[in-house]
C-alpha cells in the first residue's frame, strides 16, 4: 500500500533512503534514471495516483490553502499554467464550483495553460500563451468582471541554465501579478510560484505595496532540493 506522506518534506532525502533502486538501462540518461527513481520513491506521487489527481503539484496548493484559506465557497478564481489540472481538482470543491454544497455560494474557476487540458467538471479551461500580446484581456473579457484569487503555478520548460530559468520564471510571475492587479477584487490573493535566485526582490516590493501581507512558503510537498516557493499575497488594496 502506499504510504502516506508524513507533512515532513522527505523528498530530498540521500540514495541509501530509497525503497526503489531504478538500475541504469541502455539508451537511457542518467538523468532520466534519477527522475524515474525519484518518481518511483516519492510520497506524493503515490498519493496523488491514489486519490486521482493529476499531479502531486495538487498538493502543494491544498497545502497553501490549508494555511492561508482562500478557495473558499464562491471564490471567483484564475489559475494560470493549468496543466494538467491538479490545481484546479483540488480548487473545485473548495469554491464549490459544481454547487454541490446547499446553502453555500457557488464559486467560479478559469484556468489557462499553454498546453491542453482534459476537462474537468466545474472548470472552464482555455489553452492560451498568457505571454502573448492579448492574453491578459482575453482572459478578462472570459472572467466578465473581478476574480478573488489569481493562482499563478506557470513555469516555462527547463533549460538547465540555472539563471535562465529563474528570469523566465519571473518574467511569467510578473506578468500573473500585473494581471492580478487589474483584476483583483479588493482583499483578493495573489499565488505565485517564484523561483529563488535574486531577482524576485523587485517582486516582493511590488506586491508588499499592492497587498496587506506577502508571505513566502515553502509547502512540504515543494520537493527540499528544488528552489522553488511560493509568494502567498493577501489582501489587496484595489
Ligand atoms: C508546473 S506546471 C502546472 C501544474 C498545475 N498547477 C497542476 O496542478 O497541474 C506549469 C505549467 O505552466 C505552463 N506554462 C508555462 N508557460 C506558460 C505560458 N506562457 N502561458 C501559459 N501557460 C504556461 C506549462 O505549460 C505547464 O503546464
Amino acid at each position: 500500500m502506499a504510504k502516506k506522506p508524513t507533512g515532513k518534506n522527505t523528498s530530498g532525502r540521500g540514495q541509501r533512503d530509497l525503497k526503489v533502486k531504478v538500475k541504469t538501462a541502455r539508451g537511457r540518461k542518467l538523468s532520466s534514471t534519477r527522475w524515474l527513481q525519484r518518481q518511483l520513491n516519492d510520497p506524493y506521487v503515490a498519493r496523488a495516483r491514489k486519490e486521482g489527481y493529476r499531479g502531486r503539484a495538487a498538493f502543494k496548493i491544498m497545502e497553501l490553502d490549508d494555511k492561508f484559506r482562500f478557495l473558499v465557497p464562491g471564490a471567483r478564481v484564475v489559475d494560470l499554467g493549468c496543466a494538467p489540472g491538479g490545481w484546479i481538482q483540488v480548487a473545485v470543491p473548495r469554491i464549490n464550483a459544481l454547487g454541490e454544497k446547499s446553502g453555500k455560494a457557488q464559486g467560479r474557476i478559469i484556468g489557462i495553460d499553454l498546453q491542453e487540458v482534459e476537462p474537468i467538471a466545474g472548470a472552464e479551461i482555455h489553452q492560451l500563451d498568457f505571454l502573448d500580446e492579448d492574453a491578459d484581456d482575453k482572459v478578462k473579457e472570459w472572467l466578465g468582471g473581478k476574480a478573488d484569487v489569481v493562482m499563478s503555478d506557470m513555469a516555462a520548460a527547463s533549460s538547465g541554465h540555472k539563471q535562465t530559468d529563474h528570469l523566465r520564471i519571473m518574467a511569467l510571475c510578473e506578468a500573473a501579478a500585473y494581471f492580478a492587479f487589474d483584476v483583483l477584487e479588493e482583499g483578493g490573493t495573489f499565488v505565485a510560484k517564484v523561483l529563488a535566485g535574486g531577482a524576485e526582490g523587485d517582486l516582493q516590493k511590488l506586491l508588499k505595496q499592492k497587498f496587506a501581507k506577502v508571505a513566502n512558503v515553502k509547502p512540504p510537498a515543494s520537493r527540499a532540493d528544488s528552489s522553488e516557493k511560493f509568494v502567498v499575497a493577501t489582501g489587496f488594496r484595489g
